[in-house]
């Protein structure tokens, strides 16, 4: 695959001569400044697991990087992150198929993934990955505010336990027939043949998806991010945001934020009995990480911290001196105007939002 890429790889061309060279230059730029539009402009994460396809460009990765050649040229400080999205039970169902490791395919993925957009001539600040000890550090530390201040709880799930492959079967690591429309090979989240929403638990003869034993349910803890708690502040934030005058959240974004917020908020399972993720800083989870759309948009700091070091606060701490501009897909939208939002301000930090 590098091979093939590497033939169509060219010199980015720049139509201005003091972009290429501040992109190539010192670091210096890159922190806010006095009295400047200091502008974060982030694209959503790719998934490592696959070829990047027209979509993940056309969808953010181009109007991103668009926007923040523009900012550049007209002269504000901004930056632009982006990255791979590394963890979760899609990487570790692709290390399986191909017999690798979680890591390797990491590896693989991140370089053929940034080789790609390198070639489109999108110019990232830094294009990185979640995969990183920066992730860890940050992922854990909003946790523990989150903890400390009382917006987690403790509960046990039921889950489908494969005896022999001594594991939790995440929900695409088992299938069987679906309880509504008894299609045969439905997936533990999801039945391809009638689109349901599938609890693992309810599928019909269930098998692991490993080894093809019968699991049994088996009960196990876990954390629960409680949203109804933070639910008044995440309203709040949201609404001051779409009514300010300069507010350029899409329509899109708006109806879907505020559709959640009148829905009402439950708590929200943030961990997951898998191996490759962030671990969970708390007694008795040794053996399980962070969900991977708890951890996902932590990587925006993160990213932005195996780039400038410690200095990454000044971005991401900053809100009275720094505009964030987030790319997105609509399917990511309760993520980034909710759930993320909801963890930021249930640290007390004051984050740039
Ligand atoms: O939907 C996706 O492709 C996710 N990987 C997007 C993550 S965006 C951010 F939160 F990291
Ligand atoms: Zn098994």
């Amino acid at each position: 695959m590098a091979d093939y890429l590497s033939s169509w790889k060219s010199e980015p061309t720049y139509f201005d001569e003091s972009v290429k060279k501040k992109s190539n230059g010192t670091n210096d730029y890159r922190l806010p400044q006095e009295g400047k539009r200091n502008v974060l402009i982030t694209a959503a994460l790719p998934y490592v697991n696959n070829v990047p396809h027209l979509g993940n460009i056309i969808g953010c990765v181009l109007s991103g990087d668009v926007f923040s050649r523009y900012c550049k040229i007209v002269g504000h400080n901004s930056i632009y992150i982006s990255g791979t999205d590394e963890y979760g039970t899609a990487t570790e169902m692709k290390a399986l198929k191909e017999g690798k490791t979680s890591q390797e395919i990491c590896e693989q993925y991140y370089h053929l993934h940034k080789q790609i957009y390198e070639w489109f001539n999108i110019e990232f600040d830094n294009f990185g990955r979640t995969s990183t000890e920066n992730q860890t550090e940050i992922a854990q530390d909003i946790f523990k505010k989150l903890h400390a201040n009382g917006y987690t709880s403790v509960a046990s799930l039921d889950q489908l336990h494969c005896g022999k492959c001594d594991k939790f079967l995440a929900d695409r690591f088992v299938s069987g027939t679906c309880p509504n429309c008894k299609y045969e090979d439905a997936r533990g989240d999801q039945c391809d043949k009638c689109g349901k929403l599938i609890d693992a638990v309810d599928l019909i003869d269930p098998k692991c998806h490993i080894c093809s034993e019968t699991p049994v349910v088996k009960s196990s803890n876990h954390v629960f991010l409680d949203l109804k708690q933070l639910s008044p502040k995440v309203e709040e934030f949201i609404n001051q945001v779409t009514s300010a005058e300069n507010s350029h959240w899409s329509a899109n974004a708006i109806a879907i934020s505020k559709s959640w917020i009148k829905s009402g908020l439950e708590k929200r399972c943030i961990t997951r009995d898998l191996k490759w993720g962030t671990p969970v800083p708390l007694e008795g989870f040794e053996d399980k990480v962070f969900y991977v759309w708890y951890d996902a948009p932590i990587g925006y700091l993160s990213i932005t911290k195996t780039l400038l070091g410690d200095n990454w606060t000044k971005w991401w701490k900053n809100p009275e001196n720094v505009e964030l501009y987030q790319f997105i897909g609509k399917d990511n939208v309760a993520f980034h105007a909710v759930m993320f939002p909801s963890c930021e301000l249930g640290t007390g930090d004051k984050y740039t939002m």
